[in-house]
């Protein structure tokens, strides 16, 4: 018999990487093992994201490039998955009509179940999202086989080293903005004993860091009962899971501002193998904006957080998300997110121009800001934060940092600083992907730090 092949193409965030491997693992199980090549696969899956209307546009016209593909190879099956799926359902099959499955979020765990049956019945097939969800528990079937790899590429999937670990699906906030409640559901927080589980189950196969994943890891636990005790919440959460013996490196994100408790900030304090980095996006640093945005937080709040922080953690890294050009955005408005970027001086930051997305309360909005104005701003913005990220880095010059080894090859190593930073090493090639050693940052860069090791 045949083997099948399936290659899964991911857009969007962490969420979507680790769904892509619990589809793959999922796929196994149906006799189909991972392809190299898109265009030859016997199953495409884009785990596609909506988060911004480019977003959406490349996998449409990836689309477009697969109806080729499938002229010549008609026995090809193609999958939408992830959030574009959720949010445009079956329209996606009217649009593109040689797609076989239409997969929204929740459903990612019966792809070998519902291929089969496109198989079966040579039927198209849409799902969509139920309204009392459970995360299914999976347990993840990983073999670590990779030390020397030299393919140094900057994906967003995370080394054999670090993995992601869903501790919640949806969002219940509605910021005003974004299409996440949309696309992935109302809030669920899985079971405790479930998290704790999978991350042993990860560690025992050699990972090394773990990074929680859900869109408010704040609220975890504040929809539906995680454990025995009704006020379990995600401090709990983190000191259980840093309990794991063995894990090295403990991350998590995203946090809403909002949500986000003296309990929790103390935990950077208190829990040894928490990383020193927290990413806690602001969106905007006018109060004005951010109430339209309905974030329910204010500028000096943040402020108040990132001072605490400090506090607890003075060696911590900030990154944030900023929206430029959200509709009503003055010159003022923009002016007070400079001020905020200045005074916080983050150690990174993700920015993007407002996007329209379909179904926001947002996109009703009336004073929609001009994109040549959105790109100005956006420039100015990203520009300030190179020279800020530059110089942050350059504080680091002269340290010794503990290295996580993520790859090795013929031109040195790259790892990464409990803080979130590359780190080039050269003159290293003895070590192995896994390793954590000492390094001497020796020079810094905008996007990453270069070291010298003893090894
Ligand atoms: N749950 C996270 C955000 C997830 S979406 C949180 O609450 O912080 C990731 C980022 O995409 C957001 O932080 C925001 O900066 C950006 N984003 C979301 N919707 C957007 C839109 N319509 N236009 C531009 N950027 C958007
Ligand atoms: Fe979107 Fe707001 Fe939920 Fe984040 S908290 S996923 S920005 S609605
Ligand atoms: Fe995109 Fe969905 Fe993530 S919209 S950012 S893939 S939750």
């Amino acid at each position: 018999m045949k083997i099948k092949t399936f290659y899964i193409k991911t857009f969007g965030c962490q969420m979507n990487e680790r769904d892509s491997e619990i589809m793959a693992q999922s796929l196994g199980k149906f006799g189909y093992q991972p392809g190299t090549d898109l265009y030859e696969a016997d199953l495409v899956i884009l785990n596609t994201c909506s988060i911004r209307a480019k977003a959406e546009q490349k996998v449409m016209s990836l689309l477009g490039y697969l109806r080729k593909a499938k002229t010549k190879n008609p026995a090809m099956r193609i999958c939408v998955a992830g959030c574009v799926a959720q949010q445009e359902g079956g329209r996606i099959i009217k649009r593109m009509p040689h797609v076989d499955l239409v997969i929204g979020t929740q459903n990612i765990y019966k792809i070998g179940t519902l291929i089969e049956e496109v198989e079966t019945t040579g039927k198209q097939i849409v799902t969509s999202l139920e309204d009392d969800y459970v995360i299914p528990h999976v347990l993840p079937e990983i073999a670590i086989t990779k030390s020397n790899d030299s393919s140094m590429d900057d994906s967003i999937a995370p080394p054999a080293y670090a993995k992601f670990v869903t501790i919640m699906q949806g969002c219940n906030n509605y910021c005003t903005y974004c299409v996440v409640p949309y696309t992935r559901g109302r809030e669920v927080s899985r079971k405790n004993n479930d998290i704790v589980d999978e991350v042993k189950v990860l560690v025992r196969s050699g990972v090394k860091e773990i990074t929680l994943l859900g869109q408010n890891v704040n609220s975890y636990g504040r929809t539906n009962k995680v454990s025995d005790s009704a006020t379990y919440n995600f401090s709990n959460l983190l000191r259980d899971v840093s309990q794991v013996e063995g894990l090295e490196r403990l991350r998590f994100t995203t946090s809403n501002p909002k949500d986000l408790t003296d309990e929790l900030m103390q935990c950077f304090k208190d829990i040894k193998n928490l990383c020193p980095q927290f990413h806690l996006p602001v969106q905007s640093g006018s109060n004005a904006i951010l109430k339209k945005m309905n974030r329910k937080y204010s500028v000096e709040q943040y402020f108040d957080h990132v001072e605490h922080l400090r506090e607890y953690c003075p060696e911590i890294a900030l990154t944030t998300d900023v929206i430029i050009g959200f509709p009503g955005e003055k010159d003022e408005d923009f002016d007070a997110t400079m001020k905020l970027l200045n005074d916080v001086r983050f150690h990174g930051s993700f920015s993007f121009k407002y996007s329209d997305r379909p179904g926001t309360v947002a996109s009703t909005f009336e004073g929609k800001v001009e994109e040549i104005v959105k790109s100005e701003r956006l420039a100015i913005f990203q520009k300030r934060q190179d020279k800020i990220s530059l110089s942050r880095n350059q504080e680091y010059v002269g340290t010794i940092k503990r290295i996580l080894i993520e790859r090795c090859g013929k031109d040195g190593c790259r790892g990464r600083t409990d803080t979130n930073h590359i780190v080039h090493l050269e003159n290293c090639s003895e070590l192995k992907g896994g390793e954590m050693i000492d390094a001497k940052i020796s020079h810094a860069g905008q996007h990453s730090l270069q070291g010298v090791t003893s090894k």
